[in-house]
């Protein structure tokens, strides 16, 4: 199974200006529609009150400090698991990443934001496999990475 984190950064690495911030300024919103529809994704409670709209036509599974990541794993039967979030959320599940699909998008938060990976002691070695538009106008693409190395 593929267990793939994916989010929308800013170009410092940033995904939200606060943790209770609903994520507007994503130009990936019917990307990640696409991409999630028919599969299991794994948010955090915090992302959970963020959400606009419902996460239709999708297994979700929202996650609380006392769950496992490696237990909701053995417990999905998608070809696909996507990590969508938040910053706890993608570090927790961070050993167990097979791909990032991040989006680039063209803006800097200020260093207080929420970074896309809250607290990491492990360095991930990414390879770069395809590149997806989002936006041909704002030249913004999804860069899909597979993860061959985390230690
Ligand atoms: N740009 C993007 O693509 C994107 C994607 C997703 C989310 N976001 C943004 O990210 C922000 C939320 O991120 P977040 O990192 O604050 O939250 P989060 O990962 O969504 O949720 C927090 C998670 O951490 C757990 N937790 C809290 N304190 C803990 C502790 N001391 N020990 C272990 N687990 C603990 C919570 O469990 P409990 O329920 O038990 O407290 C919950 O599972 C929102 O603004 C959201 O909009 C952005």
């Amino acid at each position: 199974m593929d267990v793939i984190l994916t989010a929308a950064v800013t170009a410092n690495g940033m995904i939200a200006r606060h943790s209770s911030e609903t994520v507007e300024w994503s130009a990936d919103l019917p990307l990640f529609r696409k991409q999630t529809m028919g599969q299991t994704v794994v948010m955090g409670s915090a992302t959970e009150k963020t959400l606009a709209t419902e996460l239709d036509g999708r297994s979700i599974v929202v996650m609380h400090r006392e769950m496992k990541p490696k237990m909701v794993l053995s417990e999905v039967f998608t070809d696909q698991c996507f990590i969508i979030g938040g910053a706890k959320t993608y570090t927790r599940f961070a050993p167990f990443l097979t791909h990032l699909y991040l989006t680039f998008h063209p803006i800097v938060f200020q260093s207080d934001a929420v970074p896309l990976f809250s607290d990491l002691n492990k360095e991930l070695n990414l390879s770069l496999f395809k590149k997806v538009m989002v936006d041909e106008k704002r030249e913004i693409y999804q860069h899909q990475y597979k993860v061959v190395a985390c230690n």
